[in-house]
């Protein structure tokens, strides 16, 4: 008699992890959800374990798929130069999404992103929470309506509540603003830019709640003007 195949999912993966990198691998066999068979591998979390602040995007997108790391295709080279720009140290940055596989659709040759559904955000879920419980940052930001939905609620509007500081029993702050790759679809230059300029004061806000050991030193005003 042939064996039941096993599809493994979150609840069972995580409940045997017993170390943080456990559950790193422990994703590559989560069958929780449909979206795994399209995707070339699962991409979980990446920052340290004792970061402060963890950021939450939506899924990772085809570059990510391919490489195995979050945010590192052009939606996370814009969200490295808002960073900087904002103050906030990369490398003191715990980066996630709430979906760890890619969900796409096949145009041709291309792989479409196609947002994941409530049922596979759903099923997701548990994958966060056990990135949030072990890390347990001090701040937590949703990037877009999906991971604010998730985390936040369905009555936080990311165009209208973006910035505020929310009071919740994930983490001392949540708060959410809009994903980076919203600014890489609008069309108009001008526009473009003011909503990386407020995409950017979004983070100053947060990098004000923040330990100065995540926030880029500069020099005091005294020395860059001795430096010119
Ligand atoms: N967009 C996301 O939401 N997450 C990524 O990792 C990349 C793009
Ligand atoms: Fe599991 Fe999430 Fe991948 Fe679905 S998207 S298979 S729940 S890791």
């Amino acid at each position: 008699m042939a064996l039941k195949s096993h599809s493994p999912g979150p609840a069972e993966l995580i409940a045997g992890a017993k170390s943080f990198s456990s559950l790193r691998h422990a994703v590559q066999k989560c069958r929780g959800c449909d979206i795994w068979q399209r995707a070339t591998q699962a991409v979980f979390g990446e920052g340290s374990e004792n970061s402060e602040v963890m950021l939450v995007g939506e899924q990772p997108g085809n570059k990510e798929d391919l490489a195995g790391q979050p945010f590192v295709g052009p939606a996370g080279t814009l969200l490295d130069q808002a960073l900087a720009e904002a103050g906030i140290r990369r490398e003191k940055v715990y980066v996630t999404n709430v979906v760890k596989h890619f969900n796409s659709t096949q145009r041709g040759k291309l792989r479409i992103h196609k947002k994941p559904n409530s049922e596979e955000i759903g099923a997701c879920h548990p994958w966060l929470e056990a990135e949030i419980s072990r890390i347990r940052p001090k701040v937590i930001v949703c990037l877009g309506a999906t991971a604010a939905k998730a985390l936040i609620g369905r009555d936080f509007l990311v165009t209208r509540d973006r910035g505020r500081l929310i009071k919740s029993n994930l983490a001392p702050i949540l708060t959410a603003t809009i994903h980076p790759a919203s600014i890489l679809r609008t069309p108009d230059d001008n526009d473009r830019h003011a909503e990386m300029a407020q995409f950017v004061s979004d983070l100053r806000k947060i990098a004000a709640e923040l330990p100065s050991s995540a926030l880029i030193s500069r020099p005091s005003h005294h020395s860059r003007a001795g430096a010119y």
